[in-house]
């Protein structure tokens, strides 16, 4: 079977519907609100760019921010487990919604759980 690259297999739109998705909920989260802007027009533009890449398709994030260290870059914004657990959850919530399913989905999604325990630099508050 040939074979071919994710970003092609998702398509810009469906990528971009994804992202715009994700974001809406990362907006009303909160454990996620209070690390992230309160306008979202240009992190939804970078993580675009950023996914695109990741999943095979052109540089766009490279070309414009240069190296992308995701671990480095989130180093400023306190990442618990509790908040990477939020951000996969708005994710899956998303992949729901613009209709991600099948082995393309869960390739992905294990991807995206890989990277986001990845990033995180702190531990959960105490309660
Ligand atoms: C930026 C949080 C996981 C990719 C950010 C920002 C925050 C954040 C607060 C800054 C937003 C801004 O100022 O515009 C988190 C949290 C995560 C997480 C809580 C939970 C584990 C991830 C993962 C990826 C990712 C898994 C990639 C697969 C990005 C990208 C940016 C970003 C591309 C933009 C970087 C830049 O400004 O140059 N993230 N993130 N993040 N994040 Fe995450």
């Amino acid at each position: 079977r040939k074979y071919t690259i994710p970003y092609e297999e998702l398509g810009a739109e469906k990528l971009s519907e994804l992202i715009n998705a994700f974001y809406s909920r990362v907006a009303k989260h909160p454990l996620l609100i209070p690390i992230f802007p309160e306008d979202l027009t240009e992190t939804i533009r970078k993580q675009i760019q950023f996914q695109t890449q990741y999943l095979g398709g052109p540089n766009l994030f490279s070309e414009e921010h240069g190296h992308p260290m995701m671990r480095a870059r989130h180093m400023h914004f306190k990442i618990t487990p509790d908040r990477a657990q939020a951000w996969l959850e708005c994710m899956a919530e998303a992949m729901d919604e613009v209709g991600l399913d099948g082995k393309f989905r869960e390739v992905y999604y294990k991807r995206l759980v890989m990277t986001a325990h990845h990033m995180v630099n702190a531990p959960n508050d105490e309660e």
